[in-house]
């Protein structure tokens, strides 16, 4: 599904990335790993169109994206959260949902003005729609809660349930569960297994937690200074000698 080649990228003189490959298959849960500053933050922002590589490219379903808008490539079936919250904390969680939506609704100014029919049935349907992703992630009974006075751990659920209302067949998660407790970091688990299991997507994470990403991810990457290190199943990973030496052995 996402085919990554030979990707670089060069800020002023440091090399973030160099010449990466990574394959992610449809269906699969797939693991990005590697130590701070190692390039994982960087990877996702090529592959989502936010930086455009200096080298190399992205494909998605066999189709050339590096270089696209964030926006087309969010249309393509992408969707991403970021490493710091990224909501809009005086909006209602419903709300923060409801607008995330816009990327796939086709009304105009005009119809919005005049409130025609068609704007008004849009705005039902990405309400219907917002409501069943916030029960997807847990959050029925905090709709009308401004997202600044949500706790830490459920403006995380939000931020997953804002990145469903745009459909994305491939889900990238930048350290989903930074900072949440064990009994967060579960539930979070089971919404990762339930997105791909009943909504049949497939699944990019970056994470530092290893017990989550071991239990959780079947295919890891392993990234260190801006190169790929390893690749392989959790057990492989665990194993690999530079990865240990690097960057596994310093968080046992
Ligand atoms: N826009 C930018 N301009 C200059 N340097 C950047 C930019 N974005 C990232 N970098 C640098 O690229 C390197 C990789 O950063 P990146 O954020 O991708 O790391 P990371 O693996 O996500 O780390 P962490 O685990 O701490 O989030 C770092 O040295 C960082 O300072
Ligand atoms: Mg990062």
């Amino acid at each position: 599904m996402l085919e990554v080649n030979n990707v670089g990228i060069v800020f002023g003189g440091l090399v973030a990335l160099d010449q990466v490959n990574m394959k992610v298959k449809k269906g699969e849960i797939h693991g990005l790993i590697g130590p701070n500053g190692s390039g994982k933050t960087t990877l996702i922002n090529v592959i989502t169109g936010f930086y455009v590589p200096t080298s190399g490219e992205v494909k998605f379903n066999g189709n050339v994206i590096s270089g696209k808008s964030p926006h087309l490539i969010s249309h393509a079936g992408l969707g991403r959260t970021f490493q710091n919250i990224n909501l809009f904390p005086e909006m209602s969680a419903l709300e923060n949902v409801v607008t995330a939506r816009c990327v796939h609704t086709n009304y105009n100014m005009l119809d919005a003005v005049f409130k025609t029919k068609p704007f008004k049935e849009q705005e039902a349907e990405a309400r219907d729609k917002a409501i069943s992703q916030l029960e997807f992630v847990g959050l029925q009974d905090d709709l009308n809660t401004k997202a600044k006075n949500l706790p830490y751990g459920k403006r995380r659920l939000l931020e997953i349930a804002r990145l469903l209302a745009t459909d994305p067949q491939l889900v990238l998660l930048d350290e989903p569960v930074a900072g949440m407790n064990e009994q967060e970091s579960d539930e979070v688990a089971r919404i990762v297994h339930k997105m791909r299991d009943v909504g049949g997507r497939t699944i990019l994470l970056i994470e530092h937690h290893m017990k989550f990403v071991m239990n959780l991810c079947e295919q890891l990457t392993v990234l260190n200074s801006g190169c790929v290190i390893a690749e392989g199943v959790p057990e492989e990973i665990q194993n690999n000698q530079e990865v240990i030496a690097c960057y596994l052995g310093k968080r046992r």
